[in-house]
């Protein structure tokens, strides 16, 4: 028995693969680098999707189905209050996401990939003061999700740059949150409470929570020159680097060099900066340096979270945001894996060894 249930098989997929010592992501039948910056966001849900629900329409109507299901879900936040934008955001994304009703069908799982970013940005806009931007049916879900942000269209480059994150976390084998996902999937309770559980899991900073304080460790190193202190001094005092370490990879996370790629071409197209990229690299070339020289013995690489954080900055987000945006690609995979379980009809339900008195 192994406390993090490391190396326990829990289920067979045809979703996805996560080779740890290749570094290799497959996503059904395809790796990452063929898919981030090549298939847009609803094309990776209908890749999902393939075989879990009846009616699955091409893509385009996809893409449609998908803008519909956004307006339809907006009305929702208007029951946005003072009480749940003192939430943190996820939380708050979370709380509402608890109002849908709870479904099996592929009107359900549009509803609940739509609410994320309908959601998202309403909370996002609501901790500012200002109002919900209601959603735009015609745009695609990342082009959307930017619009109800900032109340203004994103650049082509910019919109290029959500739709290449998106598909580079839509789903990453049994990680935390799919496997909270599958195991409420596996009761047949519903999407809906599969989401729910799937954000739980996804908030806590050892998962999907890291890339909010990136930021924070980025702007306190402030020069390269800072970063072999700081990362010395951090881990003096015992703390993790954020980004950096993975369960499953022992080499690096594919899906850094994806991001890495997209930071690049939106600064192509001026949506982000090549200096900020370069102090990112510094000081990742410091701490890989730092954790290899300490840790001779773990592997420890950079994981998908270090360049999440710098392309969610570029695109103008509050790191305070990253884990919602993070929530609103994942959520195709946590649909897909808890379609998948809930049609083997069996009930999830591991033992447990007594060791109380
Ligand atoms: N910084 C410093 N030391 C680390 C780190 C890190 N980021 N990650 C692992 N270690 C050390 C850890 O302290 C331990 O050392 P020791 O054996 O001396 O106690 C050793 O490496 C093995 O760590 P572990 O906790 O047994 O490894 P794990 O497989 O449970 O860790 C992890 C995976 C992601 C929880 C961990 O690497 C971590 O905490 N990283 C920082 C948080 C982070 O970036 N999370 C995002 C993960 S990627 C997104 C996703 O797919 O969910």
């Amino acid at each position: 028995m192994s406390d993090g249930l490391e190396g326990v098989v829990a289920a067979r997929t045809v979703l996805s693969d996560v080779d740890g010592q290749a570094g290799r992501l497959v996503l059904r039948g395809a790796s990452l680098d063929q898919l981030a910056g090549k298939a847009s966001f609803e094309a990776l849900i209908l890749r999902l999707f393939e075989g879990f629900f009846d009616g699955l329409p091409p893509l385009e109507e996809l893409t449609l189905m998908l803008g519909r299901a956004r307006a339809e879900v907006f009305a929702e936040t208007e029951v946005l209050d003072a009480r749940l934008l003192s939430l943190e955001p996820i939380e708050a994304v979370r709380a509402l996401t608890a109002r849908l009703a709870d479904g099996h069908d592929l009107a359900c799982a549009m509803r609940l990939l739509g609410a994320q970013a309908v959601f998202t940005a309403a909370v996002a806009r609501g901790r500012l003061g200002l109002g919900p931007i209601a959603p735009d049916p015609t745009l695609s879900h990342a082009a959307d999700l930017l619009h109800m942000m900032r109340g203004t269209k994103a650049s082509q480059g910019e919109v290029q740059g959500l739709d290449t994150y998106l598909v580079t976390v839509c789903d990453h084998g049994l990680n935390a949150s799919t496997f909270a996902a599958r195991v409420v999937a596996s009761t047949q309770s519903g999407l809906t409470s599969s989401i729910l559980a799937g954000q739980g899991a996804l908030k806590g900073p050892l998962h999907g929570g890291a890339p909010g304080p990136i930021i924070a460790m980025l702007d306190e190193i402030g020069t390269p020159e800072r970063a072999q202190n700081w990362i010395e001094q951090a881990l003096d005092r015992g703390d993790r680097l954020m980004g950096f370490g993975h369960r499953i990879y022992r080499v690096r996370d594919p899906r850094a060099d994806a991001l890495k790629g997209a930071i690049r071409a939106m600064a192509k197209t001026g949506s982000a900066s090549l200096g900020r990229l370069a102090f990112a690299e510094a000081v990742e070339a410091a701490v890989l340096a730092i954790l290899k020289a300490r840790k001779p013995d773990r592997p420890l690489e950079t994981n998908v979270e270090f360049y999440t954080a710098l392309l969610l900055e570029a695109l103008g987000f509050k790191a305070e945001h990253f884990t919602c945006i993070f929530a609103a690609g994942r959520t195709a995979g946590w649909i897909a894996h808890a379609r998948e379980q809930a049609l083997t009809g069996r009930l999830i339900r591991p033992a447990s060894v007594y060791i109380g008195p």
